[in-house]
């Protein structure tokens, strides 16, 4: 490979301690920083929106207009040739069952309330928010401001790529498969270089049900993805009273009702930020998984890559890429880039390098005899042509991010604890009982983003120090123990590179567990890629995890998000129920974050 070796960054600051009271309940950052609460669940996105109410009594419509719950993925995108504005751009997830006054309610029926349902459809799905520095040079939002928009579970998007109009779309409320409802579990995102941002479909599956065990079981586009075949759908018995969420053949309505329904999430969604009138587009070209991210690499050319994993255990890693190079000069032909292209899955060997394997009609058995007749069913059922082809099981493959610098792409492999008989270990995914994770570092040959082999190394294994004693004075046992050069953490899970090339880490582990018990609460970490050096930044509030990373065009501003609070930050009072809430860290000093 031709990789050159990136600019050694500084990391100044002094690293913190873990926090491990059980009852701490705010956000600690580095000496000489600042972390304020920038924007919560429930606040104000659309002009006319309701104030929160503490009691969590705000109706679905006036959620429809506030924040969305459980903020994760995030990107800051500056107005062009203003750098002291910008739009943000944040993903919210999924809901907590603290959205309502008390729960999540069911009728004598067993059915959902419709008004609960709405709301908590309404509180998925992104929020762009305007912000802008103000003449103290501390960034503010705009509020009201044209841009601030509220997509949702409700809102209606276009499709584009291979699947526009295919009869795998077809519903009895969609014949032409051309327009889908809304967007679920947005985890990670994506960005492009033309200024549009790119939401993913993380856990859709769960809230899907197929009554008809016999249909599941041929049915590839739901077993694969383990659709519930219970009473109702995983999550939040949404399948009990809107029908759209029940996939159980029903050959009574067209197109047998919501079979397909299923197949019309999974995807990237494509927003434009700068226009707020435009309809978000599903662009089908990416194939469909429970797909935490999408980081995209640009080479000097314009050759993109986007990078994605799928974040069940032992599933893959993919990349996709575009036919066309992004082309700076005529921003209008970079409009379409996403729907033609090819999709890969990762393979990697036991002796470091790696392969690429395309997922292509036609090619590697991926026929209409193994049931991919048309270039629609790989992309429908990407995990099962993945399979086909041979790709690497991986220990629950998270975020991507890639080096700015070289384009290395860094990927969290979170973790994966109840292994069971999913895979075997193999070099990428070592460890048997894997409590930790790992971050593995891939690196393209000559750092071209559309290369179909590479070489890999493991980054860091995540766990406890050698030789390092649990709360009861016992010594860890080896599979705790990782091989950090620095600070401890678990369960990396988001990751984004700054400017200058630090790599920062974001854990997602259950801090109640005693397995964490020397992890303390959930933080972010700045890593140096060159030395491996770890150190520790921040801490979240008991409960949380921290998720999303995004910075201002000068990288003096630095937003995270702290997802699903348990006690009650951002007020930290221990009464007001808790809200998930973007962060924004400033150095006293004015200077770039991390320095
Ligand atoms: Fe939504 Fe895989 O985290
Ligand atoms: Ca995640
Ligand atoms: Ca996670
Ligand atoms: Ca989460």
């Amino acid at each position: 490979g031709d990789h050159a070796h990136p600019p050694v960054p500084y990391i100044g600051f002094q690293a913190i301690q873990p926090r491990t009271d059980a009852l701490f309940d705010q956000v600690v950052v580095a000496e000489g920083y600042q972390a304020k609460a920038f924007f919560s669940w429930g606040d104000p996105v659309e002009s006319g929106a309701t104030k929160w109410k503490a009691d969590a009594s705000n109706t679905w419509q006036e959620q429809l207009k506030q924040a969305g719950d459980n903020h994760d993925g995030m990107h800051f995108f500056a107005f062009p040739n203003d750098n002291n504005r910008g739009l943000m751009v944040i993903n919210h997830e999924y809901i907590n069952p603290t959205l309502h006054q008390n729960g999540l309610n069911y009728d004598d029926q067993g059915k959902r309330l419709l008004d609960d349902v709405k709301k908590e459809q309404a509180a998925h799905g992104v929020s762009v928010i305007e912000v802008k520095k103000d003449s103290l040079g501390e960034w503010q939002r705009v509020y009201p401001s044209l841009y601030n928009r509220r997509i949702s579970a409700l809102t209606p998007m276009k499709v584009s790529g291979p699947l526009a109009g295919h009869a795998l779309f077809k519903t009895a409320s969609d014949p032409s498969a051309m327009e889908i409802i809304g967007t679920l579990n947005n985890c990670s995102n994506g960005f492009t270089p033309w200024g549009t941002y790119l939401a993913c479909e993380e856990n859709w599956h769960n809230y899907f049900v197929n009554h008809d065990k016999k249909d599941y079981q041929s049915r590839v586009s739901h077993k694969r993805y383990g659709i519930s075949t219970g009473k109702e759908d995983n999550y939040y018995g949404w399948s009990t009273i809107d029908a759209r969420f029940d996939a159980t053949p029903n050959d009574a309505l067209p197109h047998q009702g919501y079979v397909n329904e299923p197949n019309r999430f999974g995807w990237v969604v494509e927003i434009d930020p700068f226009d707020p009138q435009s309809k978000p587009v599903k662009r089908t070209a990416f194939g469909r998984f429970c797909r935490e991210c999408v980081a995209p690499a640009m080479a000097d050319n314009g050759q993109l890559a986007f990078y994605s994993g799928d974040d069940t255990r032992g599933e893959y890693v993919y990349k996709f890429v575009p036919s066309q190079r992004f082309d700076k000069a005529d921003m209008h032909k970079n409009r379409d880039i996403l729907d033609e292209g090819t999709l890969y899955v990762g393979r990697f060997n036991d002796d470091g390098t790696g392969r690429w394997l395309p997922l292509i009609h036609g090619n590697e058995g991926l026929t209409a005899e193994n049931g991919f007749p048309s270039q629609a069913e790989v992309l429908v059922n990407a995990r099962a042509a993945a399979d086909m082809l041979g790709a690497t099981p991986m220990d629950r493959p998270e975020w991507a991010t890639v080096n700015p610098h070289n384009l290395d792409v860094y990927i969290s492999l979170t973790n994966n604890y109840k292994r069971g008989k999913a895979f075997e270990v193999n070099a990428a995914n070592p460890r048997p009982d894997n409590r930790h994770g790992q971050i593995i570092k891939i690196m393209e040959d000559h750092a071209d983003p559309a290369a179909t082999t590479f070489n890999w190394s493991l980054f860091v294994l995540a766990g406890e120090k050698p030789g390092s004693t649990d709360v009861n004075g016992n010594k860890v046992p080896d599979h705790l123990v990782g091989n950090i050069q620095g600070d401890i953490f678990s369960s990396p899970d988001g990751l984004g590179f700054d400017r200058d090339g630090r790599l920062w880490i974001m854990t997602d582990y259950d801090d109640d567990d005693p397995v964490m018990a020397n992890m303390g609460c959930n933080q972010v970490l700045c890593a140096n890629p060159q030395t491996q050096e770890i150190k520790r930044f921040l801490v979240g509030p008991r409960g949380c995890e921290l998720t999303g990373i995004t910075w201002s065009p000068d990288y003096k501003a630095m937003w995270v998000n702290i997802q699903h609070p348990g006690i009650s930050y951002p007020a930290s009072d221990g009464q007001t129920r808790p809200r998930s809430t973007t962060v924004l860290i400033t150095k006293n000093d004015g200077g770039v974050i991390g320095t």
